[in-house]
């Protein structure tokens, strides 16, 4: 079966709420992990179109005292593919265990440019109780692209995908 998405105008609420039940019945149509993400990643960029980039950074062990963000599905040009905990906003996010809304991503001390059109910035750690698995990381080339909306849904969206591990 072709998983379809259907596509809602509306304010970025309505859009969430359209988009969750649709999330979920990917996830839970797909065991492999990197193909029912991938659909997620197509998914958001699909509805939300301002989007530039959506993605996934998987926190892997590379030695026993070591962790490293490694790139995952997404949408988007080619990005980086290894990020340290601790740098830019995506190993912030992994450090503080916290969503981060980078309004102006020239302002975000540390942040890393993966495309030089990137202006705001949304990362949303994939927690498993207080343990950090990922995250959710999304660009845009407008500047205060998210908001707190975007925290909400998306961190439920988080918890959807942790549910997938
Ligand atoms: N800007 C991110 C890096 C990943 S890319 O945006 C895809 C950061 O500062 O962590």
């Amino acid at each position: 079966m072709e998983p379809a998405i259907t596509i809602v105008r509306g304010s970025k609420e309505e859009k969430y709420r359209d988009l969750l039940p649709q999330i979920k019945a990917l996830l839970d149509g797909e065991d492999d992990l990197a193909a029912a993400l991938g659909n997620v990643t197509a998914a958001l960029k699909l509805i939300f179109q301002d989007h530039s980039w959506v993605g996934f950074y998987f926190l892997k062990n590379i030695d026993r005292s070591n962790s490293q963000l490694i790139l995952g599905p997404f949408q988007g040009k080619p990005a980086c593919t290894r990020i340290k905990v601790g740098q830019g906003v995506c190993g912030k996010s992994v450090e503080l265990k916290q969503t981060i809304i980078v309004p102006d991503v020239s302002k975000f001390p540390g942040h890393i440019y993966c495309d030089r059109d990137t202006k705001s910035e949304i990362v949303v750690p994939l927690l498993r109780g207080n343990e950090v698995l990922g995250v959710i990381d999304i660009d845009s080339s407008r500047l205060d692209a998210f908001d707190e909306v975007d925290r909400k849904f998306l961190e439920e969206i988080a918890a959807q995908a942790v549910s997938s591990f």
